[in-house]
């Protein structure tokens, strides 16, 4: 990789920033796309000093991610309407000195089940959890016009999520086989080392549902195993992870991102490393 006064700089700020695999898949985008660019871990505490750094340095895009995916909202200089509805970012991109602020998570989300199915409109989806990961799930679904519930162990954080989104409400004691087409894992049970750990019972699964987990350490977890072997349609965590970098890549460059290659770089890597580190999309 050559360095000059026209490589572009990308990174990824969080604090503290433990390991992620964005820097593996953007380098290796941008090398397979011929792109004069570069992508560093930048650990970062201030968020203040963010949008005008980016500005002052030419910093070209950022990820964002722990702590700061909603305190940057009131830094940036515009919000992309989902990032604004969703109250987080995770994607900015220097517009020539003008900052925007977008969330690419939850196109990460809807991407993979409409490659499945099309179109989600009308379709029935429940959503496990409702942290900031379901947060940002459930608001893509709404825009698909998706019929949603939420399903979650603390009542009232999933109450409140259920109630800004217009979705149903039952707490995860209470869930039961009721026909959904889709059923997304979207909380951090059965990530690495709680591998065999599961946020419910396996009869809530059957074969007609196609079921997503969020979580990508290990690769395939225990619920997407189980709704394997009675024949669901899966869709790994590393899929969302995928896609909502793949939005990144355009966003940032105005190209079409080397999707095959950004996968297979995330996979082999994670392959080598599985059961070392919990990760989740
Ligand atoms: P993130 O932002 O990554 O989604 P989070 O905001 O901490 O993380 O949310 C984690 C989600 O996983 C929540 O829905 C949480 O449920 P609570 O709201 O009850 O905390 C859910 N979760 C975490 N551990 C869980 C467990 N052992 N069983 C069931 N749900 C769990």
């Amino acid at each position: 990789m050559r360095i000059n006064p026209e490589t572009e700089l990308f990174g990824i700020i969080g604090y503290p920033l433990s390991h992620s695999l964005s820097p593996m898949i953007h380098n290796r985008a941008f090398e397979e796309s011929k792109i004069n660019a570069i992508y560093l871990y930048l650990p970062c505490r201030d968020i203040k000093g963010v949008v005008p750094g980016m500005k002052s340095l030419s910093i070209k895009g950022l990820s964002v991610t722990i702590p700061h995916k909603e305190g940057i909202c009131q830094h940036v200089d515009e919000l992309d309407p989902l990032a604004e509805e969703i109250g987080a970012v995770n994607t900015l991109l220097n517009r020539d000195g003008h900052v925007v602020g977008y969330n690419t998570d939850a196109y990460g989300a809807i991407m993979p089940l409409k490659k499945e199915l099309g179109s989600i409109k009308g379709r029935r989806v429940l959503v496990i959890g409702a942290g900031g990961a379901a947060r940002a799930i459930c608001f893509a679904l709404k825009k698909e016009e998706a019929e949603i519930t939420i399903v979650n162990r603390t009542k009232k954080r999933g109450q409140r999520l259920a109630q800004e989104i217009g979705a149903r409400f039952y707490p995860l004691s209470e869930i039961s086989n009721r026909g959904f087409d889709i059923i997304i894992q979207a909380t951090s049970v059965g990530m690495y080392p709680d591998v065999d750990k599961m946020p419910v019972s396996k009869e809530i699964l059957y074969p007609d549902a196609i079921v997503m987990d969020i979580v990508y350490n290990p690769l395939e977890t225990r619920f997407l195993k189980e709704a394997k072997k009675i024949g669901c349609k899966v869709v790994p965590g590393i899929e969302m992870f995928i896609y909502q970098g793949v939005r990144q890549f355009e966003l940032w460059t105005g190209r079409d991102a080397p999707i095959d290659i950004m996968r297979s770089t995330a996979i082999s890597y994670l392959k080598g490393k599985e059961g070392e580190k919990g990760e989740k999309a």
